[in-house]
């Protein structure tokens, strides 16, 4: 059977493939001609996987799931949560991360989590898959790996970032790879 995520991601979709096996044949938005700027307006990570799950659904009639993730720092409400691509009205992540170290200075409150949610809609019904990881934001950043916020947000039980770590240890304890395993042991049960 086949299924799009909505990614052009070629290491997302290498990933997922990997793990369904031969059940499922795992499409890109390349795959079906979609070049579309798909909309995620929402104000949740639920919404927004929704949003593009919906898309494609109306507009090509398929099978298939989208995530959305982000960070969620506790003293700050939540943000920068659907806008941490973005939160300081730039792409940049050295101004986004710079914004957050600024806005938690001198706060003792550290806690922080990385939020992944699925939203797959198959054979007429949609789902919903979660992945969290908690920790916390440090003050100055370490590591060179990764991406995003991960040079300041050390997970709970290590005493390094996730920029410390390499891809196959992130990869065990992230958020996305949580999300991504139920997907899939739902897609093979
Ligand atoms: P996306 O929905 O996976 O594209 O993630 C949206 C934004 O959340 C990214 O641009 C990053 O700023 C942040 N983010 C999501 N996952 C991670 C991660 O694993 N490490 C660091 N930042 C992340």
């Amino acid at each position: 059977m086949e299924l799009v995520f909505a990614t052009n991601n070629a290491h997302k979709l290498e990933e997922v493939q990997q793990m369904v096996g031969n059940r499922f044949s795992i499409k890109s938005l390349a795959d079906i001609s979609c070049f579309d700027d798909i909309p995620e307006t929402g104000n949740t990570f639920e919404d927004n996987a929704k949003q593009k799950t919906n898309y494609l659904v109306e507009k090509y009639h398929v099978n298939c799931f989208a995530d959305d993730s982000g960070l969620e720092i506790e003293a700050l409400g939540g943000e920068p949560g659907v806008y941490s691509a973005r939160y300081s009205g730039s792409r940049d992540m050295e101004q986004n991360i710079d914004l957050v170290l600024e806005k938690l200075n001198a706060e003792t409150n550290r806690n922080a989590r990385f939020k992944t949610v699925i939203s797959l809609f198959l054979n007429n019904q949609q789902y919903f898959f979660q992945g969290i990881v908690e920790g916390k934001i440090i003050e100055v950043r370490t590591g060179t790996k990764g991406f995003g916020y991960d040079p300041v947000f050390i997970p709970n039980g290590f005493d390094k970032t996730f920029a410390e770590m390499t891809l196959e240890e992130k990869n065990k304890i992230s958020h996305r790879s949580i999300a991504v395993g139920k997907l899939v042991e739902f897609l093979n049960s």
